[in-house]
């Protein structure tokens, strides 16, 4: 792009399993796509961040001395957090014009938010001629999110927009921050994503919500066992002791313990090729989501039941957040078009919305080039 100095990117992600548990101190099973946010940045001598976007005729300035003030943007507010909390961790900001091009679907559950958030901190030390660790960068980003967009969310998202690995998935531990990056090489399979295009209304009031009623399951399971975490428990132990919970809290840490069971035996049926098996974990993985956290909702449930009845898919299950978003399919490739145009006829003629399938490749975490 002419005239700017460095182009950064930041990915979306799929999370293939370890739904709502990262908050929990679970293990998780995301992975970077090619869908990313780009930052094209360049020095202006000045005490400004100026963004412009190439998709909105809007643009925003920013004063560096005031960046704590921008929570009601309409636009520019992801960055002007990303930039605030650099800043108040000690980062020298410099004054710039940045270029934001986006193409992680909005609201889709892809972590469009992490990826401009990373991309955008990545960016300004870049420019600021500073170098960076990557798990810093998500752990800055996160807090963008927690305090300035209000959203109390887990790691998963920023850890895997940073630290995402070309044709891998990263089992994250969300206790310790380890990684292990896992070749996602799918036996003839591939991962199909489609968004259910349901807009997702108070998705993130509700998220806090869930959240929340996990920490209370928490604060009463530890009167009796000795855990740090939901994710601390074994299924086993969880059935012990589950009756000192009322029924919906149960529901909610029912679903969390069995979750991280399920990636700790999904990642095993990757590593051995096992699609049969990963598929079948896909599908308990939505039916817990749908009917014990009760995240899915009745257009991604008809989403996710469509792809589950082709004959060519091994398992379906919503990804990210959900209250609408992507699902992913694990689907034979060579009947990956026929599978798609099925479950988008038959989404379509159930719920009315048009779905719409992305070809996206599991990619880099943050890329710096210098223009
Ligand atoms: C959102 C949050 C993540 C994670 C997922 C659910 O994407 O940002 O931290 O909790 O939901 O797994």
């Amino acid at each position: 792009m002419l005239g700017y100095k460095y182009k950064i990117t930041a990915a979306g992600r799929i999370n293939i399993i370890g739904e709502h548990i990262d908050y929990c101190g679970g293990k998780v099973l995301p992975a970077a796509l090619s869908l990313k946010n780009t930052v094209y940045i360049r020095p202006n001598g000045t005490d400004k961040i100026n963004i412009s976007w190439t998709t909105l005729p809007d643009t925003v300035c920013l004063d560096i001395n005031r960046l704590g003030s921008y929570t009601g943007l309409k636009y520019g507010n992801y960055q002007a957090g990303s930039a605030f909390v650099w800043q108040r961790a000690g980062h020298k900001i410099i004054g710039c014009d940045m270029l934001q091009d986006c193409s992680v679907p909005f609201g889709s559950g892809l972590s469009s938010s992490a990826a401009i958030e990373v991309s955008t901190i990545a960016a300004l030390a870049a420019v600021a001629n500073e170098e960076f660790d990557r798990v810093d960068v998500a752990l800055k980003a996160q807090q963008a999110e927690r305090e300035y967009m209000g959203v109390n969310c887990g790691i998963m998202d920023q850890y895997a927009s940073a630290c995402g690995k070309k044709d891998n998935a990263i089992l994250l531990d969300c206790k310790t921050l380890e990684r292990q990056y896992i070749p996602v090489s799918l036996n003839g399979y591939s991962l199909v994503i489609i968004n259910s295009k349901k807009p997702h209304a108070l998705a993130s009031s509700k998220y806090n919500e869930r959240r929340a009623e996990t920490e209370e399951a928490l604060k009463i399971l530890q009167k009796h066992v000795k855990i740090d975490c939901l994710a601390d428990m074994s299924p086993d132990e969880f059935e012990r002791w589950c009756g000192v919970l009322g029924g919906t809290i149960r529901n909610r840490a029912r679903h969390v313990v069995s979750e991280c069971e399920r990636v700790r035996l999904a990642a095993a049926a990757m590593k051995a090729g096992n699609m049969e098996e990963l598929g079948a974990l896909l599908n308990q993985s939505h039916e817990s989501l749908s009917k014990l956290y009760e995240v899915t909702g009745s257009e991604v449930d008809a989403l996710v039941h469509a792809a589950q009845i082709h004959p060519a898919c091994a398992g379906s299950r919503m990804t990210g957040g959900g209250f609408g978003g992507c699902t992913i399919s694990l689907v034979e490739t060579a009947a990956a078009e026929d599978f798609k145009s099925f479950v988008l006829k038959k989404y379509e003629r159930e719920t009315g919305y048009m779905a719409e399938c992305y070809d996206a490749d599991i990619s880099d975490g943050i890329t710096v080039k210098e223009l």
